[in-house]
């Protein structure tokens, strides 16, 4: 299974790209994840990327192309793997289409989540990620046992930089000019299904298995 997750930011991608690595045994790919471990270990690559990421704008094309062409090279895509937030540009698109191509591999489905404006506000805001794990949580929909300290690992909670309003409108933005045509890419190739991105995670999780059983 290739699986491709679309959606604006604070959708619920990266939750439900967990899920559904947990649920069919395939990795999870997330560019942002993979450009936020650069930056925490100070890597060449973290250091260039560090203003845009904290602006919310987006990396580059070739950069970010190169990035995840070295991830799919590793054995444990061999079943599949599920993409967050890569691709995002249509130029991205379309290198992933000749990436796959090259592999001798096809996309199974591209899934958008639909999430008004207002959720996505309320989400991002009470945000909060392990920096040691990535383990994401919300402050009230989906708090830690003990506040402000990861479940899995105890590290102290942090709020991402690219989290804060102003940077957040920069990133609608970018997703509203950049990535949303990838939708209308996708589904002329026949590969869209949107799922609306408001309910529990579980319900979500529900109806995004069933796009895939089909
Ligand atoms: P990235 O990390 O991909 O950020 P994003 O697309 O903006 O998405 P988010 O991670 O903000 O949200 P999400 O949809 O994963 O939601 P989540 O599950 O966390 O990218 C960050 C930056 O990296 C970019 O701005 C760019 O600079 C760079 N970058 C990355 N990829 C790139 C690319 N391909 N090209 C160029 N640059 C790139 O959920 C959000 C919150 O809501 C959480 O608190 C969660 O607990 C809560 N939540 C989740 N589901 C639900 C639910 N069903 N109900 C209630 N709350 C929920």
């Amino acid at each position: 299974m290739i699986l491709i997750l679309l959606g604006p930011p604070g959708a619920g991608k990266g939750t439900q790209a967990k899920l559904l690595s947990a649920e069919y045994h395939v990795p999870h790919i997330s560019t942002g994840d993979m450009f936020r471990d650069h930056k925490a270990r100070g890597t060449e690559l973290g250091k260039q990327i560090q203003a845009i990421m904290d602006a919310g704008a987006l990396v580059t094309d070739d950069v970010t192309n190169a990035l995840v062409k070295d991830r799919l090279s590793r054995p444990d895509v061999a079943d599949g793997f599920i993409l967050d937030g890569y691709p995002r540009t249509i130029a991205q698109a379309e290198y992933l289409d000749g990436l796959l191509q090259s592999m001798g591999r096809s996309l199974t489905r591209v899934v958008s989540y639909d999430v008004a404006e207002e959720a996505i506000v309320e989400r991002i805001s009470g945000r909060r990620s392990c920096p040691k794990c990535g383990a994401v949580y919300h402050v009230s929909g989906n708090p830690p046992r003990r506040m402000g300290y990861c479940d899995r690992d105890g590290a102290g909670l942090v709020q991402r930089d690219d989290d804060k309003p102003e940077n957040v409108k920069k990133r609608m933005a970018e997703y509203g000019n950049k990535t949303e045509p990838l939708k209308r890419f996708y589904r002329e190739r026949g590969l869209l299904a949107n799922v609306d991105g408001i309910g529990t995670p579980e319900g979500i999780l529900a109806a995004t298995k069933r796009i895939l059983s089909k």
